[in-house]
C-alpha cells in the first residue's frame, strides 16, 4: 500500500472528529472519501499531512511511519494537497503562483540566488518550463500571465491543484476540488484528474459531488468520524439508501 492509516483518531476536546479510521490507497488508484458536512474528511487530510497532530493511531506512507512528521517533511516525502479554502497569492500571476510552489525543491543555493549565477538562471528557466507543463496539464497555460484574483472560480480551483502538483507529489490529496464549479468546469476537472493518474500520480479525493464516483476505483464513506461503508463506486451507489439515511434527502447519488 502507498498510504495506510490504522485506527486513526483525532479528538478536539470532547469531540471525536476522526475515530478509529482506517483507509488505504494503493499506488495508481483514485480513491474517493465522501461523507456529509463535518464528517471528518478535511481532518483526515490534516492528520495525514501533519497539519494537525494525531490523538492516536498510525499513518504509513511507502512503508514508513509518518504519524508524527511535520507538514514540510510530509510534503518532501511526496504527499501533496489542496485546501478546501484554496489559498492563492491573489496579486501574483498564475505562473508565479505555480513557480513559488517549487520552493520545496530548492535547486539553487542562497549564493546562486544572491549573485544571480548562471546556475540560478538555468534553474529558474527549468522551473518556469516545468510550471508551464503543469499549467498545460490543468488547462491554464493561456492564463499564465493573468493575476490569480482575476481568474474565474473554476480556474482558481485548478490553480490550487497546479500549485500542489508543483511539489511533485506521488500522492495528491484533493479537498473538494469541484466545489462551486459549473458543469463544464467540473467536466474539465474530472478529465484533468484522470490525466494526473495517467501521469503516475495517485489521488485521494474528498468531494460532496457524486460525479467523482465516475473517476474512483474505490470509495470510502465517512460519517461522524467513522467509516460506514467502503467499496467500488457501484457498491457504494447500491448502498444509496444507507447513504441517504446518513446524508439526508438532499444528498444526490
Ligand atoms: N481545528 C479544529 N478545532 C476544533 N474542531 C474542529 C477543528 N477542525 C475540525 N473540527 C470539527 O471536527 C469535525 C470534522 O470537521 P471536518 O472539517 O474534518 O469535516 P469535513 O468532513 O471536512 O466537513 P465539510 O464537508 O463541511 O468540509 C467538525 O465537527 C468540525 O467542527
Ligand atoms: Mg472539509
Amino acid at each position: 500500500m502507498l498510504l495506510e492509516t490504522r485506527a486513526l483518531t483525532k479528538r478536539f476536546g470532547g469531540l471525536r472528529a476522526v475515530n478509529d479510521f482506517d483507509i488505504c490507497v494503493a499506488e495508481g488508484e483514485i480513491v474517493g472519501l465522501i461523507g456529509p458536512n463535518g464528517a471528518g474528511k478535511s481532518t483526515v487530510f490534516n492528520l495525514i499531512t501533519g497539519v494537525l497532530p494525531v490523538t492516536s493511531g498510525t499513518i504509513t506512507f511507502q512503508g514508513k511511519d509518518i504519524t508524527r512528521r511535520q507538514p514540510e517533511q510530509v510534503a518532501a516525502l511526496g504527499i501533496g494537497r489542496t485546501f478546501q479554502l484554496n489559498p492563492l497569492f491573489h496579486e501574483f500571476t498564475v505562473l508565479e503562483n505555480v513557480t513559488s510552489s517549487f520552493q520545496l525543491h530548492p535547486y539553487s543555493s542562497l549564493f546562486d540566488i544572491f549573485f544571480n549565477t548562471p546556475k540560478y538562471r538555468r534553474n529558474e528557466a527549468f522551473i518556469r518550463e516545468k510550471a508551464y507543463e503543469i499549467l498545460e496539464l490543468v488547462g491554464l497555460s493561456k492564463e499564465a500571465d493573468e493575476l490569480a484574483k482575476n481568474l474565474a472560480h473554476g480556474h482558481q480551483k485548478m490553480l490550487g491543484v497546479a500549485r500542489a502538483l508543483a511539489t511533485k507529489p506521488t500522492l495528491l490529496l484533493l479537498d473538494e476540488p469541484l466545489a462551486g464549479m459549473n458543469p463544464s468546469e467540473i467536466q474539465h476537472s474530472l478529465d484533468t484528474i484522470r490525466g494526473m493518474r495517467d501521469n503516475g500520480i495517485t489521488v485521494l479525493i474528498v468531494e460532496h459531488n457524486m460525479q467523482i464516483l465516475s473517476l474512483c476505483d474505490r470509495v470510502v464513506v465517512i460519517s461522524f468520524g467513522e467509516k460506514i461503508c467502503e467499496g467500488s463506486p457501484a457498491e457504494v451507489r447500491a448502498n444509496s439508501e444507507v447513504i441517504s439515511a446518513y446524508f439526508g434527502a438532499d444528498y444526490v447519488c
